[in-house]
Order: structure tokens, then sequence, then C-alpha cells
């Protein structure tokens, strides 16, 4: 068996877990809404049509913040459209997604169904096909306390207190040619900050976020990071990142390092948004909001396009996902967390039926997709201060990234539950012997092993009707002498390494 050493100490602290890092993703596209989270006529629907076996999964998800209304669905919206009875709304066509929007789920709703599935809203505004006065008009509606023509008109229709929103992102993808409203990075960079700097007038306590690109592909990448924070750095909290792994070729090595590639990404970003920091004499420092990735079998789109005229709420991209897509979600999380320093939010795109962790089916049940176990745990588990891991392992060859490590890793510890967990993801097709060295810790003692291995059947799907086939298991609970342990890790598998920190 190949082996792996990695030492683990206290002291090497990257910064805390940000709740934030486990923040999903709610778009007016496909069955997402209409059909996932909003089914008024399902039989487990309640009385303002939430579904709530989507409600009781996405709290079991752990799912902390929820981006709303888009995507690319948010470029052509008029957010008025979804306020008010829904008898008067008008049906509108989204030109993003080829759809006929009914508006029977709008603003209102979503800050209802936030709050039953104990997320934080986190919206964005139009700055495709609108700008700075619908941008502002959107916020004082949502946050102004009342005494207002908007404020106003949010009281009338039921809710008394603001809403309070924290977080609002200025646009989405606009360096996109696909985007309705797509721009330069100059005329995006130019309305972003005027927009920023007039929704901060109607309330200084928002964080914004400013459009990074689309994924790290785009031609424009990193200069429209630099133009567009040239204008808005001064203005907004975060840049953003995007970015789907699309494991439709089949080339199981190459998806499973997906990581590699996210990881780069997030270093790009932070360079370039420090570069322009030193360059305006900037003692801040940017983060970063992943507020879009997944794994995406990205291929299908087209098809699902192609097959049809304009309808409401057609079925587009239920990805239904294996075993590997598992691990490598679980990977990408070890990722996200491994950049707390400089990632302060992200959100797994979509949450459900759309590349989700959860589906339905319209009228029928709701099930966990392979890919909900690692975010469910990770969100569980990832708690306290996010320690540095040097891991040393082999690699393996792969046609996308050259020479990855078979082995990747992050370790967070909670002082105060007195618990350390180690992620540690085997991309490789052998098991792996983890040798770790915890003698830095008081008295480290094994709790638990939970691990989902796609080794022996990695194209294992979860399905309406075998619905647990995927899921993770216990394994034998690592045993520690002298404050050493050898794990045992599954060939491509995905594990949490849970130990007692004090007797
Ligand atoms: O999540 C699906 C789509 O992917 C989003 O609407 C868009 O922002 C991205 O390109």
């Amino acid at each position: 068996m190949r082996t792996a050493q990695m030492t683990i100490d206290p002291a090497f602290a990257i910064g805390a877990a940000d709740r934030r890092l486990f923040g999903s993703f709610v778009e007016h596209m496909g069955r997402c809404v209409y059909g996932g989270v909003f089914e008024p006529g399902h039989p487990g629907a309640d009385a303002d049509g939430f579904r709530t076996d989507v409600l009781e999964l996405t709290r079991e998800l752990g799912v902390s913040v929820v981006r709303y209304p888009g995507g690319n669905f948010v470029s052509g919206y008029r957010w008025e459209d979804g306020i008010g009875p829904v008898g008067d709304r008008p049906r509108r066509l989204d030109l993003a997604w080829k759809t006929i929007e009914t508006n029977a789920f709008g603003l209102d709703q979503f800050m209802t169904w936030a709050a039953r599935a104990q997320v934080e809203p986190m919206m964005a505004v139009n700055l495709g096909t609108r700008g700075v006065q619908e941008a502002c008009d959107l916020l004082e509606y949502t946050n102004h306390p009342g005494g207002t023509a908007l404020s106003d008109l949010r009281r009338k229709h039921g809710a008394e207190q603001p809403y309070g929103v924290r977080l609002w992102c200025l646009g989405n993808e606009l360096d996109g040619p696909w985007q309705v409203g797509h721009k330069t990075a100059d005329e995006y960079g130019r309305l972003a900050a005027e927009t920023a700097r007039a929704m901060k007038l109607v309330d200084p306590s928002i964080s914004l976020v400013a459009c990074g690109s689309s994924n790290r592909g785009m031609s424009t990448f990193a200069s429209w990071e630099a133009t567009v924070l040239e204008h808005t750095y001064e203005h907004v909290d975060y840049i953003s990142a995007h970015t789907y792994y699309d494991p439709s070729d089949g080339d199981q090595a190459s998806i499973l390092a997906s990581a590699v590639d996210m990881d780069n990404f997030i270093r790009e970003v932070v360079a370039t948004a420090d570069h322009v920091a030193a360059r305006l004499r900037q003692p801040r420092k940017l983060k970063i909001s992943f507020d879009e990735w997944n794994v995406w079998y990205q291929s299908r789109l087209q098809a699902d396009l192609d097959r049809r005229g304009w309808v409401e709420a057609p079925a587009l991209i239920e990805d239904t996902y294996t075993a590997v897509d598992a691990v490598v979600v679980g990977d990408l999380l070890v990722t996200l967390l491994r950049h707390a320093d400089r990632v302060g939010v992200a959100c797994q795109a979509q949450l459900a039926n759309v590349i989700a962790p959860i589906r339905t089916r319209t009228g029928g049940p709701a099930w966990r997709q392979s890919i909900f176990h690692p975010f469910a745990l990770t969100a569980r588990y990832a708690r306290g201060t996010v320690l540095r891991t040097e891991p040393v392992a082999p690699t393996y060859p792969t046609a996308r990234y050259g020479d990855v490590p078979v082995l990747d890793t992050v370790a967070v510890h909670d002082e105060e539950r007195g618990e350390l967990v180690v992620f540690a993801v085997n991309r490789g097709t052998e098991d792996l012997a983890l040798d770790l060295d915890l003698r830095g810790l008081p008295r480290p003692s094994g709790r638990a092993h939970l691990t989902l291995a796609a080794g022996d059947d990695p194209t294992a799907c979860n399905t309406e009707a075998e619905p647990d086939r995927v899921t993770p298991r216990e394994t034998t609970t690592p045993t520690v002498d002298g404050g050493r342990c050898t794990v045992r890790l599954p060939a491509v598998s995905w594990n949490v390494l849970r130990f007692a920190t004090r007797p």
C-alpha cells in the first residue's frame, strides 16, 4: 500500500471556518424554485406553498447562506414583478433560460422561505438590463425600516420589519458573452462602482460583491478582475469567483483533481486583488465570494435548451451525481476551507434539482444526491480554526493537470469542543496509509472515521428508487498511540477523521 505522512499542530492556524463557506444558491432556473423549494400543490407543502421535505433537507444539509434570484436569470429580472398579490403578477419571458417566468414566487416569499430554512439571504441585483436606481429601490424595499414609498410597500405586503439583508451581489457574470446585458470590464466596473456607492448610501451596513470572472478559463480572466477592482475596490467587500467541473469526458483521474484547479484559481484571484490594492495604496484585503461552484455535466445543457419552446419551469440540467462526483465535491470543500483566510463566502450551485444536492419529483418525494453527504458532513464538522496541513504524499498522472498529489487534506480544530477534524481525500485508485503526527495536541484520541468510498462502484448514484445507495459509512475508529496514528484511506474516497483533543 502507498503511504503518506502529515503533521498537525494547532499553532499553524489559517483562520476561522466561517459558516458562510457553506452557502447555496436558489435561482429561477429549471425546477430549482418551481417544483423544488416551492410547489403549492404538493401534498407536503405548507400554507405558503413551500415543500416541507425540501425545507427539512436544506436544514439537514447545514446551509448557512442562500444566494437569490440568479445567476443568469437576474440579468433580465424586474424584482417588482415578484411582489404583491400573486394574481396581479406579470408572466414574463426569461431570456436567460428560454423559460416563461410566472412570478408566482418572488422576494417576500424567498425571505419567508429563508427564515423557515434558517439560512441567511444573499441577494443579487440586476446590472445586466438595469442599473443604480433599481438596485437602490430593491434595497430600500428590503432593508429600509419604513416611512418611504418602497419600505411602506413592503410593510403593506405583510413584512413590518425590514429583512436586513447583509450580502449583496452587484450583478452576475457580466464578463460572459451569454449574459443578457454583457459588458466590458470598464463598463461593468463603472456601473458596479456607482451602484455600490449609492447602495451604501441607502444602507451603509451592507457588504457588496463585485463580479469576477465567470470561470478561470475566460480569455479575459485576471485582467477583468484587475479592471473591475480598479473601479470598485474602495466600495466593495468581495470579488466573486465561479467554477464548474465537467466529468462528461469520463476522465476520472482528471475530474478527481479538480480541486487543484480551484486552488490555483483562488491563488490567482487573491494575487490580482492584492496587486490592485497595492496600486491603489489600499491596506484593506479583499475577500473572495466563491458564489457558484460545483460539478456540472455541462455538455447536457444545450440539449436541454434545444429541446423546447417557451415553457414554465422545464427540467434543466438535473444532473444525477455519482460516488466519484461526491468525492470531488468533498475535495472542493477542502480547498475552500484551506483558503478560509481569503474566501469569506461560498455557495454551491444550486440547492434543488438544478445541479443540486437535493432532488425532487414534482408531486413526489425528495432525496439526497451523493454530493449531499460531503457538504452536510463538512458543514457539521468544520467548526473552529482551520489549520494548515502539509502532507507528504505520492503523486499520480492526470491528462488535465499533470502530476498531482493523491492526497488532499485540511484540518479544523475546535478548541472549545475539544475536537480536531481532518478532512482527507484519496484521489488515487489504490488504498493509502496516512501516518498522522498529532503530538502538538494535548492527549489526542480517535473518535470516528467516516468515509465515502467511490473506489468499488464509481458510477453508483442515488435515485428515487434507491435514495441511499451512496452514503458515508463509519469505519474503524483511528487508534492514537503516543500522539501518532495510521489511518487507511480507501481508494477514491473522501474521509472525515475525528479526534478528541483532550480526555
Ligand atoms: O448555476 C447555473 C448558471 O451557471 C448560473 O445561472 C450562471 O451564473 C452560471 O453560468
